[in-house]
């Protein structure tokens, strides 16, 4: 075995049935007051946005709301949240939701941190320039409660932002944003409507595949990949199906936990580097139907093109997802595709990039795109990557 370097940031984690009511006395320990930020609608309709005031109020915190976060969402919402927490003197950032509402939590704890009386966009942070601003511990600290099953953002030391005029997706990453504390709560998780359910979670599914094959897998994230691989084979469909069924949503729930850890000791490829120009060009397709119509496509390309090592751990994929398997052969690691393929079929999320309106003519700006924003998932992937593959990919997709 080739060694390696493990190192897992340290987040406080609340995970079961019920969990919301820790947030106020476990948030007491962090900080005075909170800047909680949500989406437009689903947490307050839901009453979990009253549930969290009410436990924050009842600890003697006080609360400020932002609720104005759109799915992949952007710059100005992250500024604008910014201001708010600064204007109201908040010291600890509280994102309420999916990925959407957790990233722009982080985002807004970083860009507050570091208010020296001049305002400083989000933006200036961001990988992709020469000279980013430094992320440092003076970011507020973050507590993430999750919504969905999907990002993994609530263990993540990324938050993921749009700058809309340039058209570019990226993943903001520092170890200062990693949730202190994380509420995993699956009274909220049992409210998510079907088509979020199955976005989400093959969202978990491609973080934990794509960690598993990638060129920064090792043999932790390579053990913990795998047994959730299965999980979500098992028991996306089921969660798809019947939502109140709370053994599947804890194992999806479990399965997204172990997919946001696998996003920070491994790193995601392709899959990830190409669907993030598509949600920047086109900020209507969610990031787990983008992931659902490119999937498939890569996976065929990357045991095409990979060594027996790579065929392996695609045989591996293949019989998590309840293939025969018998021998260790590129035909035989085509059946992870196929077991993919199903599942996506089961959860009605098999789509092409043609579906979802997407345009030929944007595939040239994307890849350009693909390259300044996904560089290190690029060259995580298993097997190099050429400009002219990525064409192909999307291409292949529609
Ligand atoms: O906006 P509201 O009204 O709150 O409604 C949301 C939103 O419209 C709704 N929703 C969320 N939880 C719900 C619910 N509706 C009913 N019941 C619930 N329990 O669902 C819609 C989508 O929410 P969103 O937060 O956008 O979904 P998701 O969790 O998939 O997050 C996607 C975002 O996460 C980023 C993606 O790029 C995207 O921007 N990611 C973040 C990562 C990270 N930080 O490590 C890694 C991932 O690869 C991912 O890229
Ligand atoms: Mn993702």
């Amino acid at each position: 075995m080739r060694s390696f370097r493990y190192s897992l940031p340290a987040t406080d984690l609340i995970f079961g049935k019920g969990s919301l009511e820790y947030l106020g006395t476990e948030l007491r320990k962090i900080g005075k007051k909170a800047l909680l930020v949500t989406g437009k609608k689903s947490m307050k309709r839901l009453g979990f946005l009253k549930k969290s005031c009410d436990s924050l109020e009842k600890a003697g915190l006080e609360v400020v709301h932002y609720g104005e976060v759109v799915p992949n969402p952007t710059v100005e919402v992250v500024d604008k949240g910014t201001e708010r927490a600064i204007d109201n003197g908040c010291d600890v950032v509280v994102g309420l939701g999916g990925g959407s509402a957790i990233d722009t939590a982080k985002n807004i704890a970083i860009a507050t941190g570091h208010f020296e009386g001049e305002k400083i966009s989000i933006w200036e942070f961001a990988g992709v320039h020469d000279k980013p601003r430094q992320i440092t511990s003076k970011s507020l600290p973050v507590v993430a409660i999750a919504s969905t099953s999907g990002s993994g953002s609530h263990v993540s030391r990324f938050a993921v932002v749009t700058n809309q005029k340039t058209r570019e997706k990226t993943g903001i990453m520092s170890p200062f944003i990693c949730p202190k504390l994380s509420i995993v709560d699956i009274d909220i998780l049992s409210c998510m409507p079907p088509s979020l359910t199955a976005e989400t979670g093959f969202d978990a599914l491609t973080h934990l595949m794509e960690c598993f094959v990638s060129k920064k897998a090792n043999p932790i994230t390579d053990f913990t990949c795998l047994k959730a691989v299965k999980l979500i084979f098992d028991y996306l469909p089921q969660a798809y199906n019947r939502g109140d069924d709370m053994e599947a949503r804890e194992a999806m729930a479990l399965a997204d936990t172990f997919a946001g850890w696998a996003l920070v000791t491994s790193r995601p490829v392709l899959p990830h580097a190409l669907s993030h120009p598509l949600s920047a060009f086109y900020p209507e397709i969610s990031h787990g139907i983008a992931l659902g119509a490119l999937t498939p496509g890569i996976m065929q390309f990357n045991i095409d093109r990979g060594d027996e090592q790579v065929v392996s751990k695609y045989c591996q994929i293949a019989r998590m997802g309840g293939e025969k398997v018998t021998s260790c052969s590129k035909k035989e690691a085509l059946k992870s595709v196929k077991a993919v393929q199903e599942l996506l079929e089961k959860i009605e999320l098999d789509i092409t990039l043609k579906d979802l309106g997407v345009k030929e003519d944007s595939f040239e700006d994307m890849i350009e795109s693909a390259f300044t924003t996904m560089k290190g998932p690029i060259e995580a992937n298993p097997v190099p990557v050429t400009r002219e593959d990525i064409l192909n990919l999307y291409s292949k997709s529609m």
